[in-house]
């Protein structure tokens, strides 16, 4: 049995498809799901039991638990996860937590990183500046996490056109289905090479 916790600071629309994935299965359990928004989707998509009826207990938590405290550290440790998936998750990684969960913690990052990373780009922006720089191709990134913005080691990626004429509403709806088709099955073979 594996064990996953999902971090998530807004809709939780990837964690909610990583808990549909895994519902069905023996052998992965997605244990907690942590948020710094107490105003984010991902609560009341777990309440709802994320549609699959999986029941998933939310941990809120505010900046100095997370920054000036090990207690999600400790959190995390008592409940033996495997594996820490940030699932739109918007504050970056205490060097503590990085050290406490070697190579066992991923970020989905909505472009083709080195490129539209770094402090400040997440979420729309990045699809923003992707449109603004005239590019033609966006993105997913899969990677493991480190204690700076976006720059761990990439594990996967997958492309999607961009036309001239799409907005960054056309791109980040291209981008989603990326992230829904492909993160669940990556978190999954990152796991099995975990055992
Ligand atoms: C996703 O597009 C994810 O790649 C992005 O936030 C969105 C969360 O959507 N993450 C970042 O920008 C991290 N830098 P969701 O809440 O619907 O899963």
């Amino acid at each position: 049995m594996k064990r996953i916790a999902l971090f998530a600071s807004g809709s939780g629309s990837n964690a909610e498809k990583i808990a549909q994935y895994f519902a069905n299965g023996t052998d992965v359990e997605i244990t907690l799901v942590l948020t710094n928004n107490p105003k984010a989707g991902v609560i009341e998509r777990s309440r709802r039991g994320f549609g699959c009826g999986l029941h998933v207990p939310v941990l809120t938590f505010d900046r100095a638990a997370f920054h000036e405290s090990d207690r999600i550290i400790k959190i995390l440790k008592n409940q033996q996860i495997d594996l820490i998936v940030l699932a739109g998750f918007m504050w970056l990684i205490p060097a503590g937590l990085v050290r406490a969960f070697p190579n066992q913690m991923v970020n989905i990052h909505p472009a083709l990183l080195p490129r539209f990373g770094g402090k400040g780009m997440y979420g729309h922006h990045v699809h923003e500046a992707v449109v603004a720089a005239g590019e033609t191709e966006s993105g997913i990134t899969i990677h493991y996490v480190n204690e700076h913005y976006d720059e761990g080691q990439v594990i996967f990626q997958a492309r999607c056109p961009v036309s001239a004429t799409d907005t960054p509403d056309d791109v980040a709806r291209k981008v989603q289905a990326l992230e829904h088709e492909h993160y669940p099955k990556i978190v999954e073979t990152i796991l099995r090479e975990l055992s």
